[in-house]
Formats: structure tokens, C-alpha cells, sequence
């Protein structure tokens, strides 16, 4: 029987606006996103029961439905039954590189390689669109982690506009291992403090988006101009998560200190990255933030910024 294994890379945010209120309780951003090659391995392949099944190398990972990942294959066997009855149920093994609850979309990415694996072992052939669509019924970020790269986000995240490649850009990842924050928690915390700046008018919506298309951020990824990329790093998020986690505060004042282009919380938390220009310079920094926060339960990874989404690793017949 095939099967496939798939590389699924997290995403961190260049910029995170949000602009108001949504009647579906979510709210409008204005976001850049960028894929960067650390990455989970997804593993598919059908099997002779008629279940779903997740087997996960990190046992605080759930196996049922509180798993995206578990939910993109429920949501598959719904839309296509013809073919779950065909192909019969389906395993999935997660080895787990992306932290989760991390800003990273860890979770996200692995669901968005359950739609593309589900496509290959049923020979859908689906179109990325169609997978897109697919996504955003599962997540606001499982559009955007089907096809990567970099990327303008708007709506609840998952209307896309891609962007020129970005190449040559690092970052140090820093995460306090046993400091999640919760997404909604974040949100609901955004909404009560600054409710009263959101914008009411679907016409403000609109002129913000045409702010970002036009801006500042999105010239300088068209110039790649690293420098200005850096300056202009932005999270609203962090007006709300810094002042309740003060040592999530601390990792970017921190890597404020170092030469580096910029540091941010990645979406809501709690990965704080720097952005460097070189492998080299994410070494260094990643030495000087070891000696500067000697915390065992600080974890730091490089990572490289990396232009696809989920892509196949290999396919086993
Ligand atoms: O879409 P997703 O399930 O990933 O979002 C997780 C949570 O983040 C939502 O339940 C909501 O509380 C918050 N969120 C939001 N507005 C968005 C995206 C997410 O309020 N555009």
C-alpha cells in the first residue's frame, strides 16, 4: 500500500495587525507571513480499518479530535466518502519538530499535510486553491501553511496574496519550554483592552489592506531590503502578551542587545525571534541569548526562511 511523507514547515509573522471585528467572532487582521524550514514530518498512509488514526513522537500531543491534524482527515473522509469507503481508514504519524502553542503554526501545518497527503493517497487531485479552501474551514493559518513561502494575509488570515521570495534571512527562535499562550486567550485579552480602537466600517477594513499592499513592509520584501524588513517588524499581540508574560517581554529586550535586524513575537506567542542576514550571525546569537539567559527550560533553534509550503518528502509504494 503507498504511502507518503510530507515535510510541513511552521510560519512565523513579519506583521500582525488587527483592525476589528468580525460577525464570525473572529477578528480582521492584516498580517505577512513567512515559511521557515523547521518543519514536522508528516507520514500518511491508508489502512485496513475504517478509523482514523495519530501516532505522535511527543506524547503531549493529543491523538483525537482536539488534533487538527485529526480533524483535517475527519473533514476529508465527510467531503470525499466514496473514497474513505474505497481506501479505507487512514494513519498518520507526527514527529514533531514545531513547539506547540508557539505562534508558530505548528499545528496548522501539520492539518494543511493531512489535506495534501489525503489528496495523493486518494488521487484526488485537487487543486491548491481547492485545498486552500479546505483549510480555511479547519483554521485561519492552514491556508497560508498549504502553500508557504511569504505571503499578505487578510480577513481572518486565510485570504492570501503571495510576495516575492525572500531568501538569505535567518532567525533565532527563543521559547520558554513549559510557557504556551493560549490563542484565544490572546484575542479575547486584544479585544477587552483596545476594543476601542478597532475599526467598525467594512470601507476602514478595506483601506487598511490597501495600506499594507502599498506600504512600507511589503516595498522593502520587494527590494529585499533587510535592514528596512527589520525596522519595520510589527505584532500587535504583543501589547497584550508582554505585559502578562514579562519573560516572554524579556527574550526580545534581550536580543535587543545584539546586532541583529530586528526581533518579534511570532502571532500570538510564545516564540520571540531575531531576524539575521547569515547561519553564522544566527549562531552567534544564539550563543550570546545561551549566555545571557542561562535557563534550562529555554529552548533555541536557527531556522532559515524558506519559500514552499508542504512539499513531499518521499512516497513509498
Ligand atoms: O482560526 P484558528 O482556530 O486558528 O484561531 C484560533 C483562535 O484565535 C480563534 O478561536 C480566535 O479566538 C482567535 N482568532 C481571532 N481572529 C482571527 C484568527 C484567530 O480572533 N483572525
Amino acid at each position: 500500500m503507498r504511502s507518503y511523507s510530507l515535510l510541513a514547515p511552521a510560519k512565523i509573522n513579519l506583521y500582525l495587525e488587527i483592525v476589528g471585528d468580525r460577525p464570525d467572532g473572529y477578528h480582521e487582521l492584516v498580517m505577512l507571513l513567512q515559511s521557515i524550514d523547521l518543519a514536522d514530518q508528516v507520514d500518511l498512509r491508508s489502512s485496513s480499518t475504517d478509523k482514523i488514526l495519530i501516532h505522535c513522537d511527543n506524547p503531549n500531543i493529543p491523538s483525537g479530535k482536539e488534533n487538527l491534524a485529526y480533524r483535517a482527515a475527519e473533514l476529508m473522509t465527510r467531503q470525499f466518502p466514496e473514497c474513505f469507503a474505497r481506501y479505507g481508514g487512514i494513519e498518520i504519524t507526527l514527529h514533531k519538530h514545531i513547539p506547540a502553542e508557539a505562534g508558530l503554526a505548528g499545528g496548522s501545518t501539520d492539518a494543511a499535510a493531512v489535506l495534501v497527503g489525503i489528496d495523493l493517497l486518494w488521487d484526488l487531485g485537487l487543486t491548491q486553491i481547492e485545498l486552500q479552501d479546505l483549510g480555511a474551514m479547519l483554521g485561519s493559518d492552514v491556508p497560508f501553511c498549504v502553500a508557504g513561502g511569504t505571503a499578505i494575509a487578510t480577513g481572518r488570515g486565510e485570504q492570501l496574496n503571495p510576495l516575492p521570495d525572500l531568501e538569505n534571512l535567518y532567525v533565532v527562535l527563543a521559547k520558554y519550554r513549559n510557557l504556551p499562550v493560549s490563542t484565544v486567550w490572546a484575542y479575547q485579552a486584544y479585544r477587552q483592552r483596545y476594543y476601542d480602537t478597532y475599526l467598525p466600517a467594512e470601507a476602514d477594513w478595506q483601506a487598511r489592506r490597501q495600506h499594507i499592499h502599498s506600504g512600507p513592509m511589503v516595498a522593502a520584501i520587494a527590494h529585499r531590503d533587510h535592514v528596512a524588513i527589520g525596522h519595520l517588524l510589527h505584532n500587535d499581540l504583543e501589547k497584550v502578551v508582554f505585559p502578562e508574560f514579562p519573560k516572554i517581554a524579556h527574550l526580545r529586550d534581550t536580543f535587543k542587545h545584539f546586532d541583529i535586524l530586528g526581533t518579534l513575537m511570532s502571532g500570538s506567542g510564545s516564540t520571540v525571534f531575531a531576524l539575521v542576514e547569515s547561519q553564522t550571525q544566527a549562531q552567534q546569537i544564539q550563543q550570546q541569548m545561551q549566555t545571557a539567559i542561562a535557563d534550562p527550560t529555554l529552548d533555541l533553534w536557527i531556522s532559515k526562511f524558506t519559500n514552499t509550503g508542504i512539499r513531499l518528502a518521499s512516497t513509498v509504494n
